[in-house]
């Protein structure tokens, strides 16, 4: 790697902001767009709920619901930082999407509504970061309006999620009379004001905390008086800030503020840039590859088809994790063994496009995808690689999808194979029906209105759609003829394949599976890890091979 490469691939930072719904997320997105100077007023990320044009949404049903549910990549600077954000959907009804998404950053940003501390959707998102050893900040928002005590909030955090909690700045004031943050680090009080509806950046006062402007700008002495004391319990409580649990993910720096106001919006995006780390070096097949490493390499983490209605076109995300990716380069696609000529890479902004020269590891680029790539491939130069498997979520909602226009029977298959490829479903067949009735395969059930509305929309295909009672499924493996014999049986799961014609095991609940794996000590159940780890084990062998 040159040093300009070194240089261009150390100042990136690849995170995701990660909340439950209604949190913040979108508004503090923004506000950080807004801070670097990528937009000028706030207001343009958002349209979720009132305005028509959308940037960061890019399907008709994300505009109809008021949800986002794909992912964007915004690409912004400030401080000499290239800053990309991957937007994750925020829907308490999630699906894989977001999982992948994670595999893909450095760090995390997690928004949380101080009325309602750790919500659901948060704890699961969190504890996928943890999984992944993923640096996680925590923005704590909404101090305008009344909620939890800071202390208590700091409290919820440790327990709940299990890591360590350390304010790196503390809230004057709260409510409606939240005037601003203190510092820590820097002994410094920021004073803010409320400047048309924060739309504009606005600018803050700052002091410390002897001299006579800070009691000028904070006149209530009982607020004075509180803050020394709130303070003063922190420190002997010995809370300080420790860069090293940070960067392993057993430590969560905390960071309080209004995203709607701006109150406190800007010191964390100084404090983020400075902290969040650059490309790191990523596992593949029992080793690691460094970003600086002479070799391109990257992953795709999001297949997207039909982002553009009119053009039929499908688009993988590929995360560059070492090396540069340059215009015209060619590498290996390792799943299928064939060379690939990387001339048309581009970056996205919602629907933009703009065709790159060079992508530097951290950088998120799309790869126009006519059907060769599947989330979890591996591109390379040098010498073959292939990074760990993206993990998946075992499936808990099951339903029948019908097709309603035995004419459109060719449009019907043709969608859902798409979707499939893409990760947004996944499809299971009855082998007495084969392909005509399948059953989908879920994490959420929002992923299922997705399915119906893109077939209509995208390949004018009327599906209905009969919920299944079973919640969970265990890939069957044994002996041919003892699983003819099983499979015959009135009694018990209900018996599906799936794509490669695996057998596939649908039951009620934990127990009707764990009961069933004892009474047929003849056959493995596997659950969705286990199965595609043996997928991914093979390739792998097949590369060595
Ligand atoms: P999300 O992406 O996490 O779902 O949340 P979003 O930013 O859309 O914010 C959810 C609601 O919370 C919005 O109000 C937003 O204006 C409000 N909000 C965000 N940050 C703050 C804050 O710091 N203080 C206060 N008081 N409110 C905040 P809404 O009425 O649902 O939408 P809208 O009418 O503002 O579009």
């Amino acid at each position: 790697m040159t040093p300009e490469e070194y240089r261009e691939t150390t100042r990136r930072r690849t995170f995701a902001i990660i909340s439950h719904p209604d949190a913040g997320k979108t508004t503090l997105t923004e506000k950080l767009l807004l801070y670097a100077g990528a937009i000028q007023l706030a207001g343009s990320v958002r349209g979720k709920k009132k305005q028509a044009a959308v940037t960061s949404d890019w399907m008709e049903l994300e505009r109809q619901r008021g949800i986002s549910i794909t992912s964007t990549v915004l690409e912004f600077e400030y401080e000499n930082r290239r800053l990309n954000l991957l937007d994750t959907p925020g829907h308490e009804d999630f699906s894989e999407d977001t999982f992948r998404t994670l595999a893909a950053v450095d760090s995390a940003v997690m928004v949380l509504d101080r009325a309602k501390g750790i919500e659901s959707q948060t704890r699961k998102l969190f504890q996928v970061c943890r999984m992944r050893g993923i640096p996680t900040f925590a923005f704590i928002n909404k101090m305008d309006r009344p909620g939890r005590e800071p202390l208590a909030l700091l409290g919820e955090i440790e327990e709940v999620l299990g890591v360590r909690a350390v304010a790196i700045n503390w809230p004057i004031g709260e409510g409606d009379r939240f005037r601003g943050i203190f510092d820590r680090e820097r002994r410094m009080a920021h004073r803010f004001d409320r400047t048309d509806h924060g739309q504009s950046a606005g600018t803050a006062n700052s002091y410390s905390l002897g001299e006579a402007g800070f009691v000028a700008a904070f006149p209530d002495e009982a607020e004075r008086g509180a803050l020394r004391e709130e303070l003063e319990l922190l420190e002997g409580a010995g809370e300080v800030f420790d860069p090293g649990q940070f960067l392993q993910g057993r430590l969560v720096p905390v960071f309080f503020g209004s995203a709607l106001t701006n109150f406190g919006v800007e010191p964390f995006l100084r404090r983020f840039v400075e902290l969040a780390p650059p490309p790191r070096s990523r596992p593949a097949g029992g080793r690691t590859v460094a970003p600086d490493s002479e070799h391109f390499s990257g992953f795709v983490f999001k297949v997207q088809s039909n982002m553009d209605p009119k053009h039929r076109d499908s688009v993988a995300f590929l995360r560059v994790c070492s090396g540069c990716l340059d215009r015209g380069m060619t590498a290996l696609h390792v799943r299928t063994g064939k060379p690939l000529r990387l001339d048309r890479a581009s970056r996205l902004f919602g629907q933009e496009r703009e065709t790159i020269d060079c992508a530097y590891p951290g950088d998120i680029v799309g790869l126009p995808n006519p059907g060769q790539f599947v989330v979890g491939d591996t591109l390379c130069t040098g010498p073959a690689i292939h990074y760990d498997e993206i993990p998946r979520f075992p499936p808990e909602h099951f339903a029948v999808l019908r097709n309603q226009d035995v004419a459109r029977f060719k449009n019907f298959r043709k969608g859902l194979d798409q979707l499939e490829e893409e990760g947004a479903i996944q499809v299971l067949h009855r082998p007495q029906v084969a392909r005509r009735e399948p059953v989908l395969a879920a994490v959420g059930r929002l992923q299922f209105d997705v399915v119906q509305f893109r077939l209509k929309a995208e390949y004018n295909v009327e599906t209905a759609l009969e919920p299944l009672e079973y919640r969970l499924a265990r890939w069957v493996r044994g002996e041919e003829d003892a699983l003819e014999e099983l499979a015959r049986g009135a009694y018990g799961p209900l018996w599906l394949a799936d794509r490669e014609g695996e057998r596939v095991l649908l039951f009620r609940n934990e127990w009707e599976a764990k009961r069933y794996g004892e009474q047929h000590p003849e056959v493995t159940l596997l659950d969705v890890a286990a199965r595609f780890r043996h997928i991914i084990g093979a390739e792998k062998k097949e590369l060595s091979g």
